[in-house]
């Protein structure tokens, strides 16, 4: 098979280490299948799901679950977090030996019913997963700080969405990650920011990896391309949690974690929920129960490459966050993130020059396509995906077959 490439870039296969696929049990918002199918046509190669599904990924048997169900349906290569808890301490070198890409920990409450480690456990959780060699990343909200001003905010009678990223205030994200940054420092455990919203928590990334530590961390493309701003206008649409950040804190996102390179990874935080959960028909309702999390498989691609066209990056700085980078920092390289020459390559093509808008919803192939990236126009897209030298994608159509996708062993 012949894919003509002329006059667009061959790159090596992007690679997003933060979805949430929703299998087991959530399945009416997203399953693998899904997942990977949008995955394949936003020029995505390999997927990481999150643990935060039903039942929750805190045991080897649904980690084994997990991975089962992906292999029966997955459209891309993929691979899972395992989550720890207050309750599953004792079983981190049991599911370590299931093939995790690595742990995670929420600190404070999310979406799901996965409760919060203490301190004390997070070092003891720290100093066990140190002896996998595996990392840990964090959902790095301090939910302490964040309960507090979610009462005050609503005693006051504030309004949400408009006011959400003050309900979940920065100071909440920057104690979480000077927090876990010191407990490496003090255990050696290897350790990983999801979703960096805010220049300050870059800023805080930065000083640890200057001390030394083994920190990683992510940012994704709604943090780069929205300001708050997106609240007054779409409303719960654009409801996230981190939450997306004021002017300022944008614009020092870009400086620390992209110029200054604080930031390690880009990913989508690809979190799929029903229009009626995101309340889409009262997007500006004074409402505290629109759920957070939207889709972006099929967006990250167009908007990384919208900003190289406006010169914000390098397509090389680009690549080396979204495929090359987390590839590395999970322990996939070079299995990942690299163009190997032969028949097993994964790559992905994209038109750099190629102008298209998104319409509000239905052109995506997710389950659910709720995005505040709906309306938005972008300068560039994927037009072909190749998993392991089999073209998953090809101009508009998904043609891999479901179940093709394997998970990417790292053990
Ligand atoms: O906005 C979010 N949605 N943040 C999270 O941490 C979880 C995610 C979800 O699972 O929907
Ligand atoms: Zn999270
Ligand atoms: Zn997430």
């Amino acid at each position: 098979r012949v894919l003509d490439a002329e006059g667009n870039v061959l790159v090596p296969g992007i690679v997003d280490c933060h979805i949430h696929n929703r299998e087991p049990g959530l399945e009416y918002k997203e399953d693998w299948e899904s997942a990977t199918r949008a995955a394949a046509a936003g020029g995505v190669t390999t997927v990481v799901g999150m643990p935060n599904t039903d039942p929750v990924i805190d045991s080897p048997a649904n980690l084994e679950l997990k991975f089962e169900r992906g292999e029966a349906s997955a459209h891309v290569d993929f691979q899972s977090y395992a989550v720890v808890t207050s309750e599953n301490l004792d079983l981190i070198p049991d599911i370590d030996e299931v093939g995790p890409l690595g742990f995670k920990v929420f600190l404070g409450s999310t979406v799901g019913d996965v409760p919060p480690p203490n301190d004390g456990e997070i070092l003891e959780a720290m100093e066990k997963i140190r002896e996998t060699g595996k990392r840990l990343g964090f959902h790095e909200e301090n939910g302490e700080i964040i309960d507090h001003y979610t009462e005050r905010f609503k005693a006051e009678g504030r309004n949400e969405p408009i006011d959400h990223s003050r309900s979940r205030p920065v100071i909440a994200e920057r104690e979480a990650v000077e927090r876990m940054i010191t407990f490496a420092e003090e255990t050696g455990a290897r350790i990983h920011m999801f979703h960096v919203s805010s220049g300050s928590a870059a800023e805080a990334v930065g000083r640890g990896k200057n001390r030394g530590v083994d920190v990683t961390a992510e940012t994704t493309p709604h943090y780069l391309w929205f300001t708050e701003d997106v609240m007054r206008e779409k409303g719960n649409v654009a409801r996230v949690q981190p939450p997306i950040r004021d002017a300022a804190e944008h614009d020092r996102l870009w400086e620390v974690g992209i110029d200054d390179d604080a930031i390690d990874c880009i990913a989508t935080d690809h979190a799929p929920h029903t229009p009626a959960e995101k309340k889409v028909d009262d997007p500006f309702g004074n409402t505290w129960d629109a759920i957070s999390g939207f889709v972006g498989l099929e967006t990250e691609v167009p908007a990384m490459l919208t900003f190289v066209d406006q010169g914000r990056l390098s397509l090389e700085e680009w690549v080396r966050r979204h495929s090359t980078r987390p590839a590395q920092v999970w322990g996939m390289y070079p299995q990942k993130g690299s163009v190997q020459v032969g028949t097993d390559a994964d790559f992905t093509i994209v038109d750099p020059n190629l102008e298209w808008t998104l319409e509000d919803r239905g052109e995506l192939h997710s389950k659910n396509c709720v995005t505040p990236f709906g309306g938005e126009s972008f300068t560039g897209k994927a037009i072909a995906t190749v998993v392991r030298g089999q073209v998953v994608y090809e101009d508009g159509d998904v043609i891999g077959e479901s179940g093709y996708g394997t998970r990417v062993d790292v053990d």
